[in-house]
């Protein structure tokens, strides 16, 4: 088997975690932001001294091909993405495009020539954090969002992407999806507590759960905060408080399988001594079937229409993403499942409960995914880690499923 170089994946996932770093230590790499630019140019880097073809696509996905034996045919295709949330932990994404390159690197090092090519792609603004919705880059790669919608999208500083890739140098003269993929394979962080606490070494994702993202703007009236009687109030905050409260019982009233999670919220004017005047604030909604996810939103609408009655608020909604749920290929999940148990490792098909780049491939081409431990649960978080040795054997059942797509 050709062998993953382990210190070189490792110490490359360990370098690429300190660009971004600001005054404080905190890392964060946004979209299309100068950390951003500095984290491709390094992987960009890399991929040219493995010896791939690199492209940049007009929405910025950096993307690599090795076809050794010029066959000119469809590749199979590994990634994930380069950006980070704020303050963030150096797995999410990383893992999967470093972990890519190093099952390139091992193939060529061992002199395999795959009948089939290999390509390797970095996604633009997967996290979504800057710019909505998220998995922006895959999405358009797939065809599901049209270029030019998407270099337009205005981002929470005012800047448009656009405009950002190309001051970064990362706009680029392909169009999105100009290599199509025979298939996709994406190995990630499970960002969850599942796999650690059940002792499993590598999950296969056989779908992911649909998502829905808003944003509610509630509009009352600044008053002071002395003179005003509780009763003449139209308290922006006091509307968003008891909406976040209820999102958090009406996930709870499920079946245990919605989540719902406010991750903004910005009160104006934001003084001590004034009644809010408006409130912005965001919603996660995330269900893994259709139909329990539709019904949260109708819920909601309904709660907010109440809210505006009740409160004496005005209430605006805005749509920043809405993914149904994904299945993802059963052929290459059970491929996952042999490599894994034929490496000794212990392996356990579940849901993604994160978005993720392989859910928009899957329009194009068979996709699946592979986890590997989170320790703690914990991502999205400066703490997320992954113990060495579940990375190091997270890329070798990549290399072994993407061997067997590829024929080498
Ligand atoms: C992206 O990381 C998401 O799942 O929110
Ligand atoms: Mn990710
Ligand atoms: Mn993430
Ligand atoms: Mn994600």
């Amino acid at each position: 088997m050709p062998a993953i170089d382990a210190a070189r994946f490792l110490g490359r996932l360990a370098a690429l975690a300190e660009i971004g770093r600001d005054d404080k230590g905190r890392l964060t790499r946004l979209a299309a932001s100068e950390a951003d630019r500095a984290g491709r140019d390094v992987v960009a880097g890399w991929m040219r001294e493995a010896g791939l073809d690199v492209r940049v696509d007009r929405i910025g996905n950096l993307i690599g091909l090795w076809d050794p034996a010029g066959t000119g045919s469809r590749p199979v295709m590994m990634g994930s993405h380069l950006d980070t949330v704020i303050d963030a932990g150096a797995y999410d994404g990383c893992t999967g495009v470093l972990a890519g390159l190093a099952v390139i690197e091992a193939l060529r090092h061992a002199g395999r020539i795959p009948p089939r090519p290999l390509a390797l792609a970095a996604f633009t603004n997967e996290e979504g954090v800057r710019y909505a919705p998220d998995m922006l880059g895959s999405l358009v790669y797939a065809g599901g969002l049209p270029v030019e919608a998407a270099l337009a999208t205005v981002g929470i500083d005012g800047t448009v992407l656009g405009e950002e890739l190309a001051r970064i140098g990362y706009a680029g003269p392909e169009a999105p999806g100009f290599l199509h993929p025979h298939s996709y394979v994406e190995l990630h962080v499970e960002q969850g507590p599942v796999l650690e606490r059940d002792g499993i070494a590598v999950g296969a994702v056989e779908d992911l759960q649909g998502i829905s993202w808003q944003e509610v703007t509630i509009e009352g009236a600044a008053n002071h905060a002395g003179t005003t009687p509780m009763s003449l109030r139209r308290d922006a905050g006091v509307a968003a408080a008891l909406l976040v409260a209820w999102l958090r019982e009406r996930a709870r009233a499920g079946n245990g399988r919605s989540v719902a999670t406010v991750g903004r919220l910005r009160l104006e004017p934001d003084a001590i001594n004034v009644i809010p005047a408006r409130a912005v604030l965001t919603v996660d909604l995330r269900d893994p079937d259709a139909g329990r996810l539709a019904d949260f939103e109708a819920d909601l609408a309904e709660r907010l229409d109440a809210l505006a009655r009740e409160e004496d608020v005005t209430v605006t909604v805005r749509r920043l993403a809405r993914f149904a749920p994904v299945t993802f290929d059963a052929g290459i999940v059970r491929a996952i499942e042999a490599a894994a148990r034929a490496r000794g490792l212990s392996v356990r098909r579940m849901t993604s409960g994160a978005g993720h780049d392989a859910q928009m491939m899957a329009r194009l081409c068979p996709a699946a995914m592979i986890f590997v431990p989170s320790v703690g649960g914990i991502s999205h978080n400066p703490a997320e880690r992954t113990e060495e040795a579940d990375l190091v054997a997270g890329a070798e059942v990549l290399r072994d499923v993407v061997m067997g797509l590829s024929g080498v």
